[in-house]
C-alpha cells in the first residue's frame, strides 16, 4: 500500500499541487468508459492508490441511467462513515434515493434554483469556455435528474451533543461542528465512487428550501438535508482538474506571510 501510494507520488509529481512551476495545478484526466462494470469489478477498482484517487476526483454530472448495485452504493456510504465527526457524534443520516417521484420533486426544486443561479452564472461566465462548459454540464445534470439512477442525500441530526439546539441561535464554533460533520463523510463518498469509476459530484441547489426537502424525503425536524450526491456510472471520461498552486493558498504564522510563493 505505502509502495503503491509512492509510485501515484511520483507518477503525479508533475502536476501536483505543490508543483511551484504549475501555475494551474492541473492533475491527469483519467480514463471511463461508457460500460457498467460488474459489482465485483466495480468493488476491485477500490484498490486504487490514494493520490490518484485524490487528483483525479472532480465532479462528474453527465452519467448513464443504468442502475448502481446497492452493493457499490453501501461500499460507498461505508467507507464515507470513516470520517471524523464533531464530538465523534456519528450523527449523519443518508437517503438513497431511487424513488421515481422523489426524484422528480427533487428534480423541480433543482430547476427553481437553477433558474436563478444558471441565469446568474451565464452573465458572469461572459466569454470564459471553461466556465460555460461547466455551466453545460449543470445543465445537463438538471435536465436529466430524474434519470440519474441514485441521489444519496447527506443528513445530520441536530442535538445538543451535536453542538446545535433547534430553534437556537448557534455560535460559530457550533455552526462549523455541525456542518463540519457532514462534509468530511462526503468527501470520502466521493473519493471510493472516484475508484470504483462512479460519476459523482457534491450539489447543494436542490435543497435550497430546507423545509420542501424536508417534507419530499419525511426528514424529521431534527434532521437536517446538508447536500446531494447523485450517483451513476459516467458517460464519456473523466477530465483533468484545475485547481489553485499550494504555494498561493499557504501562509506562515500569519495571513498574508506567503513564505513559500
Ligand atoms: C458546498 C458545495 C455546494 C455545491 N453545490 C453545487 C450545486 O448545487 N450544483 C452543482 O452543479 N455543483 C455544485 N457544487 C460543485 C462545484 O460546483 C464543483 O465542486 C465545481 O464545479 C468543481 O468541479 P471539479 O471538481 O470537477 O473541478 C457544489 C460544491 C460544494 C463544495
Amino acid at each position: 500500500m505505502v509502495l503503491a501510494l509512492s509510485e501515484a507520488a511520483h507518477r503525479f509529481r508533475a502536476v501536483s499541487s505543490t508543483g511551484m512551476s504549475d501555475p494551474t495545478s492541473k492533475s491527469p484526466a483519467s480514463t471511463a468508459t461508457d460500460t457498467v462494470p460488474s459489482v465485483e469489478e466495480a468493488l476491485g477498482r477500490l484498490q486504487m492508490p490514494l493520490v490518484e484517487a485524490m487528483m483525479t476526483q472532480r465532479a462528474v454530472r453527465r452519467v448513464l441511467p443504468d442502475p448502481v448495485d446497492d452493493a457499490v452504493i453501501l461500499e460507498c456510504i461505508g467507507l464515507a462513515l470513516r470520517a471524523p465527526t464533531g464530538s465523534t457524534g456519528q450523527n449523519w443520516e443518508f437517503v438513497v434515493v431511487k424513488d421515481q417521484r422523489v426524484k422528480e420533486q427533487l428534480a423541480a426544486r433543482y430547476r427553481q434554483a437553477w433558474s436563478l443561479y444558471g441565469g446568474i452564472g451565464k452573465r458572469l461566465a461572459g466569454e470564459d469556455e471553461s466556465m460555460l462548459k461547466i455551466l453545460r454540464a449543470v445543465q445537463w445534470q438538471v435536465d436529466n435528474f430524474t434519470e440519474i439512477p441514485v441521489l444519496v442525500v447527506a443528513c445530520l441530526r441536530a442535538g445538543v451533543r451535536e453542538g446545535r439546539i433547534p430553534y437556537m441561535p448557534t455560535p460559530h464554533v457550533g455552526a462549523s461542528s455541525f456542518f463540519g460533520s457532514i462534509y468530511p463523510s462526503v468527501q470520502n463518498l466521493l473519493l471510493a465512487a472516484r475508484a470504483m469509476g462512479l460519476g459523482a459530484s457534491l450539489i447543494t441547489l436542490p435543497l435550497w428550501s430546507v423545509t420542501s426537502a424536508r417534507s419530499i424525503l419525511g426528514l424529521p425536524l431534527s434532521v437536517t438535508p446538508c447536500c446531494i450526491v447523485p450517483l451513476g456510472w459516467p458517460r464519456g471520461r473523466y477530465g483533468p482538474t484545475t485547481r489553485r498552486p499550494v504555494e498561493d493558498v499557504v501562509h506562515l504564522d500569519s495571513y498574508g506571510n506567503r513564505a513559500w510563493r
